[in-house]
């Protein structure tokens, strides 16, 4: 399979796991309170307005990068942005239209692949670029992701990225104690992990995911023309990545020993004002 397969191969994983997302508790509540904003969002708030001058995403057009099904997307507009999601699957796309249209949200939302979106959105240009947990795993070439985030955003414009620590997914995700295996590369040799999911309980589908270090993706980022405003490791993630973590007050998830390791980062750059 050559990379455009196997991007199709995750394509098809994803659309499952959109079609599985539906009629999630989760989801019904923030829909319905019009007050509600995504756990990912609430965390991301108070770092990504640090870098804003007014503090606020008020009357900013925002883009979210493979935004899912659009719960931070929604969550965004909650806040005052003017927001639009971008994902490759279909099924996500759509379902995040309902969902927008049940908040009574005027979110766009559209189906391409990241590496076509400079030429998908036309001349729309951003304010802010806007990715969150779960997805360099999915792109195969960084430079690539890094030069369609310069080109979508106005001079001035901002790129915010909170994703899971490279070093998360050297982990034996099975490991049940609270000891941390590394299994899996922590660096990019161009070969993907490939491996089956079920993320709908009943269907198998092939994904293949890239690791990609730390090292690698600030030198994506520098080397698309961004200058990096703040680069953060974090001891915490908004899900249950290993079996043994722990919940905090706040929804986010933990090591028992919070210490021995980071398990997400914030890259925060900035496109020169011309
Ligand atoms: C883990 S989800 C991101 C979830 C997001 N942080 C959220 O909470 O809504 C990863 C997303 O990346 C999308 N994706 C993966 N590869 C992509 C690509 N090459 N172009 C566009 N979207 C992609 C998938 O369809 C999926 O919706």
């Amino acid at each position: 399979m050559d990379t455009s397969q196997q991007m199709d191969a995750n394509r098809q994983a994803w659309d499952h796991a959109a079609r599985s997302a539906v009629g999630q508790y989760r989801t019904k509540k923030l829909v319905a309170d019009p007050n509600a904003l995504s756990l990912m969002v609430k965390t991301d708030e108070p770092f990504l307005l640090d870098h804003l001058p007014d503090h606020s995403v008020a009357g900013l057009d925002l883009l979210h990068l493979q935004c899912s099904i659009g719960t931070d997307t929604l969550s965004w507009a909650r806040l005052g942005a003017r927001a639009t999601g971008l994902d490759f699957s279909g099924e996500a796309i759509t379902t995040a239209q309902r969902l927008a249209a049940e908040a009574g949200l005027p979110v766009e939302f559209v189906e391409s692949n990241v590496y076509d979106a400079v030429a998908t959105l036309g001349a729309q240009r951003f304010d802010i670029v806007y990715s969150s947990e779960g997805v360099l795993c999915w792109l195969p070439d960084l430079a690539g992701w890094a030069r369609q985030i310069y080109g979508l955003l106005r001079p001035g414009g901002l790129f915010y990225i909170r994703d899971e620590h490279p070093i998360l997914r050297t982990f034996d995700f099975e490991q049940t104690d609270d000891v941390l295996t590394v299994i899996h590369p922590y660096f990019n040799s161009g070969q993907p992990h490939q491996y089956l999911e079920q993320p709908d309980g009943d269907v198998d589908s092939l994904v293949f995911e890239w690791p990609h270090s730390l090292s690698e993706i600030v030198t994506a980022v520098l080397g698309a023309g961004l200058r990096v405003e703040a680069l953060l490791e974090h001891k915490f993630l908004t899900w249950l990545g290993l079996p043994f973590m722990v919940e905090g007050e706040s929804g986010t998830w933990h090591l028992p020993r919070p210490d021995v390791a980071p398990l997400s980062f914030t890259l925060v750059a900035r496109r020169p004002a011309d």
